[in-house]
């Protein structure tokens, strides 16, 4: 175990899906033998989105519990919900007036969502031939965003602060995430830094953590998309709650190239994406996979890979249901217990720092 410190977070805005667990949550439970590690259920992130509440409590439990049942160690890791420490939204009202308003016009998911919103289409890819050739052409289309600006929250467009303000609260230096939590994880950088000039060293610079192979689960039903918590077709994504017969529905329905042969290649982008997930979950390599399937098609392939993830998903959801909500909270609360110490000392650092009187 090193002395440095790892952070990171899902929302529980939706069903969490295999990627979020490929994509981030897999590498926790390896980091955590070997870094100062603290995960965290970003409820306050959620509701820049709509949110029923009742299900908003629901999922919140939900994500705590995905946690341990994929092996989060509550003796190694600390685990919390983000709203029961209220120096979260403190620090991220204090980076928000260091931040320019340009370093969030950049962020990709920002736009991405405010444009789903604005448009009331399901995909920002649906008119992504007319917005996304370039990121500049956002900001050229000024006229289009200026209504776009009066439909979308403000909580959505500073969403990245927040983030920025959940990395920086605990000196983070690793933060382990999917490819495309990149950018804030840059911004976060740019205020660690930003802060460091005007008031002095306060920040740790944090660090990206990225597992090349599982970066970016692509959608089942697209594999131009990310596999995404908010798509609007379940066939999009295989949920970590799925029973057997969704996931091996959902995996019969998954888009597949042209050609039968199971071969691994950039020419064939669903194949692709699904040998990927083939082999995280299996432990096979590519080339053994090409093997196995030799001379049979996409239902053979199609009928292993759905069999691989219940062999996966069966004993996770096991261990998830026989955890009670009352132990989770009991965790939590703990967590948080632990979590507010750091966060009161380094808030209380930053407040002096900026004039506040403390
Ligand atoms: P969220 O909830 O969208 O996703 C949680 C994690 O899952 C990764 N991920 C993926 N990885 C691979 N393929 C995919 N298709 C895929 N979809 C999602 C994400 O990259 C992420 O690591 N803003 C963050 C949550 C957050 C956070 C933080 C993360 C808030 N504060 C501080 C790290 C540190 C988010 O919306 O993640």
């Amino acid at each position: 175990m090193n002395n440095q410190r790892i952070f990171s977070g899902v929302q529980p805005s939706g069903s969490l899906h295999i990627g979020n667990y490929l994509g981030a949550i897999k590498n926790w439970v390896e980091l955590q033998n070997k870094f100062d590690a603290i995960f965290c259920v970003v409820d306050l992130h959620a509701i820049t989105v709509p949110q029923n509440p009742e299900e908003l409590k629901k999922k919140t439990i939900e994500a705590a519990k995905i946690y341990l049942a994929a092996g989060i160690d509550p003796e190694k890791s600390t685990i919390f919900i983000q709203s029961h420490i209220s120096e979260h939204a403190e620090l991220a009202w204090i980076l928000n007036t260091i931040t320019k308003t340009g370093d969030l016009l950049k962020m990709t998911q920002f736009k991405d969502k405010a444009l789903i919103d604005f448009k009331e289409v399901d995909s920002a890819e649906e008119i992504g031939r007319e917005y996304s050739k370039s990121q500049n052409l956002y900001l050229e289309e000024f006229k289009n965003w200026k209504s776009i600006f009066s439909k979308s929250y403000a909580g959505l467009f500073n969403y990245p602060i927040l983030m920025a303000a959940d990395i920086l609260l605990y000196d983070t230096d690793v933060v382990p995430v999917g490819e495309d939590q990149l950018q804030h994880i840059e911004l976060a950088r740019t205020l660690a830094r930003r802060f460091n000039k005007k008031f002095g060293e306060t920040f740790v610079v944090p660090e990206p953590y990225i597992q090349k192979e599982t970066m970016r689960i692509m959608g089942l039903d697209d594999p131009a998309k990310k596999m995404s918590k908010s798509a609007t077709s379940e066939y999009n994504y295989i949920s970590l709650t799925d029973d057997e017969e969704t996931v091996r529905r959902k995996i019969k329905k998954a888009v597949t190239d042209s050609g039968s042969e199971i071969i691994y290649s950039d020419e064939k982008p669903a194949l692709k994406n699904l040998i990927n997930i083939y082999t995280s979950f299996s432990g096979k390599t590519f080339q053994e996979i090409e093997k196995t399937y030799q001379g049979k098609g996409y239902a053979d392939f199609k009928n292993g890979l759905a069999d691989i993830l219940v062999k996966f998903l069966k004993p996770f959801q096991e261990k998830m249901n026989a955890i009670s909500d009352e132990q989770v909270l009991g965790i939590l609360q703990k967590g948080a217990e632990k979590v507010y110490l750091i966060a009161q000392e380094k808030m209380k650092d930053a407040k002096k720092k900026v004039g506040f009187i403390v």
